[in-house]
């Protein structure tokens, strides 16, 4: 891992935020599921304190917030500022108690030993440069025994959504293909690679599920605005191009949904839901 990476992927984040925060209502309608999913894998009781890692905007974690009342603690957290904020003004927006927000790595949490009875992340762990050491992070701040679900992305098959914008930009030269076990995407798309790195953090074999969804766009010209907003490394590989490189992956984008580009359409895509417990020592 170089600083430089790790630089770059903060400063993706932080890009991000905004185009995150528009576009909340939408990803939430159709994400949620994968969300409730990951707290009912640890399901949370009142008075516990759970920590949301990557949290993004926070919706998540929001929904741990009903369960853990009165005197539970979610930790939101992430280590953009820029999403912290977001995630805390929909929290105020929402009238969401119990949640305190944080800037916080997940690569060298700011909290102490033994501290959170769970833990919870989506679609953050497989961006990470090291995410092994994130979740032996995960594992130090878990009190013993305790739950840790996470989801990532399946492969490239299986998430046209990205997939597509990912062989635009490898066909024309302007991404190296996604390198086995680098921080993307589909880092974590290996369920065996996903139980190795777990295994190796101190937590039992995990049980991953399959949690499918769909984005769904109004049109062609909705997809590729969407991608540059929110496609983390990808639309920050986009923006760098001249116009000319980008009109050109934009065209090999829209060749390789053929027909599907001339009106409304989903995009598929199927998420990772893992779910542990810490081992004991
Ligand atoms: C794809 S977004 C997911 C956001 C949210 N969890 C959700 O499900 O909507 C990835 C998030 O991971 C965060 N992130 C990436 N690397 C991180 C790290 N090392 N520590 C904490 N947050 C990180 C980003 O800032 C971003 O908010």
């Amino acid at each position: 891992m170089t600083d430089e990476l790790a630089r770059q992927i903060f400063t993706t984040w932080e890009r991000m935020a905004p185009g995150w925060e528009e576009r909340r209502d939408e990803i939430w309608d159709v994400s949620e599921h994968v969300g409730r999913q990951l707290v009912d894998a640890i399901d949370p009781r009142p008075g516990e304190t759970i920590l949301e890692i990557a949290a993004g905007l926070g919706d998540t974690g929001f929904l741990v917030a009903a369960r853990i009342a009165p005197r539970g603690r979610v930790i939101s957290s992430d280590f953009s500022p820029a999403m912290v904020d977001a995630a805390r003004r929909r929290g105020a927006e929402l009238g969401i108690e119990g949640v305190e927000f944080c800037v916080l790595d997940a690569q060298a949490l700011d909290l102490p030993d033994a501290s959170v009875d769970a833990v919870i992340c989506r679609w953050g762990y497989m961006l990470m440069p090291d995410p092994g050491t994130a979740l032996r992070e995960t594992r130090r701040v878990l009190t013993r025994e305790d739950r840790l679900a996470f989801s990532v992305w399946g492969s490239p098959d299986q998430n046209p959504w990205a997939a597509i914008v990912v062989r635009a930009l490898v066909d024309a030269g302007h991404m190296e293909p996604p390198e086995r076990g680098g921080p993307g995407i589909f880092s974590l798309a290996d369920p065996a690679r996903i139980e190795t790195l777990v295994v190796e953090a101190g937590f039992e074999p995990p049980q991953v599920v399959d949690v499918p969804m769909g984005w769904p766009f109004d049109s062609f010209q909705d997809y590729w605005t969407w991608t540059l907003g929110k496609a983390g490394a990808l639309a920050m590989i986009i923006e760098r191009l001249s116009g000319d490189e980008r009109d050109a992956v934009r065209a090999s984008v829209r060749d390789a949904l053929g027909s599907k580009a001339a009106g409304s359409f989903k995009l598929d895509g199927l998420c990772l839901n893992a779910a542990t417990r810490a081992s004991q020592v």
